[in-house]
């Protein structure tokens, strides 16, 4: 007989557990979203997204209405009405170290444990140091009531910020650790329409499946410090890493996503990713893995070390009262997440030299500003670059890479753009009478 829709439960609504509970909830099962923070579920319950997430809100808005997914604070409530119970809460970087910040998993687990009423499978999401899993289960086993049957496995979830949705419902793959036979049939049940449309199901080990999220993340950072890497020698050597990307990447063992060099990553993810990597590797006697990370970030960091210098230069050594109009806030485009976004931390550092900055973004202007209140902002690219000695193009949103360069030059001081990204149409800017200053792409005049 065909075995019961199991009800979800998803704990922690931030980034990953709205997007899982709202793909739940289209992959038809009932689900009930938890979080601590009563504005958050007030807003979500309400059909609004407390972030910028593209077609986030629509998702929503859906299965509120067919009644598939609900919001609560009350964790216990929602533990009780489901099956399946999914920890999708935050795992920070410790304030004082570079390792993760395990309290709000171990309370959710916890929570969780004392909260269960009938049997049930706790299944980790978040991103966490390897072991922690296996000090879950035994927090689970010691907490869970008697009589009540229960286990903890582990789903890595691998989406981006700005595709949540669709990499939620159609993942390269689903990763499944430390199932029972039993535990793992469920999960079959969970992501069945995945699987179907081909995904491949990938059971394991409790600490191989946490590893595999940890290492995807650092391999994906060192790709791009590669090219960065790269992009560095090419301008010393005067050749385009744009064209040599292009041209490794052919080459299907090396691939040419995740090969843009440029101003490097930012987010909530891959920096605090790999500097928890390095943390923990470091605890395990792991030192290759230690070196390697350590020089990941390094040269991430120096990208935008790499890009003030550039803009100083611009302003002929000093930006002392220089006008600076940057183009971009968020850490990549598609999303409002400020996290430590390589294009804010540039602005700021040459706020801090004096210079007069001014940033648009079209979606992360509040959140920057949040962040950053003495920088100033505008409310849109013509503003920002208004009088400016140098534009610095830091975020490669597509209204900044169609904006119109004739329109640009009229507002300018100097027709002088640093491409941080590479990704500005040279020609087009070129005859418009611009000096773009590419990273490892070379000087067009
Ligand atoms: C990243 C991973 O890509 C996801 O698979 C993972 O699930 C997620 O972290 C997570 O751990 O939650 P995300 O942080 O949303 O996703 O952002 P990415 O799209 O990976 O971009 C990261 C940064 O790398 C951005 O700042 C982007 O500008 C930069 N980047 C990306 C480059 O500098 N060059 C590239 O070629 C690609």
């Amino acid at each position: 007989a065909a075995a019961l829709k199991p009800r979800i439960s998803v704990i922690g609504t931030g980034y990953l557990g709205a997007t899982h509970a709202a793909a739940m909830a289209e992959l038809g099962f009932d689900v009930v979203g938890v979080d601590t923070d009563p504005a958050k579920v007030e807003l979500l319950a309400g059909g609004r997204v407390p972030f910028f997430e593209p077609g986030l809100e629509e998702l929503l808005a859906r299965h509120l209405a067919t009644g598939r997914l609900s919001f609560t604070t009350d964790l216990a409530e929602a533990v009780a009405m489901s099956d399946v119970h999914f920890v999708c809460v935050g795992t920070p970087q410790q304030a004082t170290s570079h390792a993760a910040d395990l309290r709000f998993v171990e309370s959710a687990v916890a929570g969780i444990a004392r909260a269960l009423s009938h049997d049930g499978i706790v299944v980790g999401k978040s991103t966490v140091p390897v072991g922690t899993a296996a000090r879950l289960r035994e927090l689970l086993g010691a907490l869970a009531p008697e009589g009540v049957s229960t286990e903890l496995i582990w789903n890595p979830e691998f989406l981006r910020e700005g595709k949540a949705v669709d990499d939620t419902l159609h993942p390269d793959r689903v990763v499944i650790g430390g199932a029972s036979p039993a535990a793992e049939r469920v999960m079959r049940q969970v992501y069945g329409q995945p699987i179907a449309e081909g995904a491949p199901f990938l059971a394991m080990g409790l600490t191989t499946a946490e590893l595999v999220k940890v290492s995807a993340n650092a391999f994906l950072a060192t790709k791009i410090s590669f090219i960065n890497a790269i992009a560095e020698l090419c301008t010393v050597a005067d050749a385009d890493v744009n064209a040599l990307a292009d041209a490794i990447g052919f080459d299907g063992r090396i691939g040419r996503r995740f090969l843009d060099a440029g101003l490097g990553f930012g987010g909530g993810c891959l920096p605090k990713d790999i500097r928890a990597l390095m943390h923990r590797a470091a605890e395990l006697g792991a030192l290759e893995v230690v070196g390697l990370m350590e020089q990941v970030d390094e040269i991430n960091m120096a990208q935008r070390q790499r890009v003030v210098d550039l803009a100083l230069e611009a302003c002929g050594g000093s930006v002392l009262n220089a006008r600076i109009g940057v183009l971009g806030a968020a850490f990549k485009p598609l999303t409002d997440d400020v996290r430590d976004s390589p294009a804010l931390n540039v602005a700021a550092a040459l706020h801090l030299r004096g210079a007069q900055v001014t940033v648009f973004d079209p979606e992360a202007g509040e959140t920057a500003r949040r962040m950053f209140p003495t920088l100033s902002y505008a409310d849109d690219t013509l503003t920002a670059v208004d009088g400016a000695h140098v534009v610095l193009l830091l975020t490669e949103w597509s209204e900044f890479l169609d904006a119109d360069p004739e329109e640009l030059g009229r507002r300018v001081r100097a027709r002088t753009v640093v491409d941080a990204r590479n990704k500005l149409d040279r020609e087009r800017w070129t005859a418009a009478g611009w000096t773009v200053i590419g990273l490892g792409t070379g000087v067009t005049a």
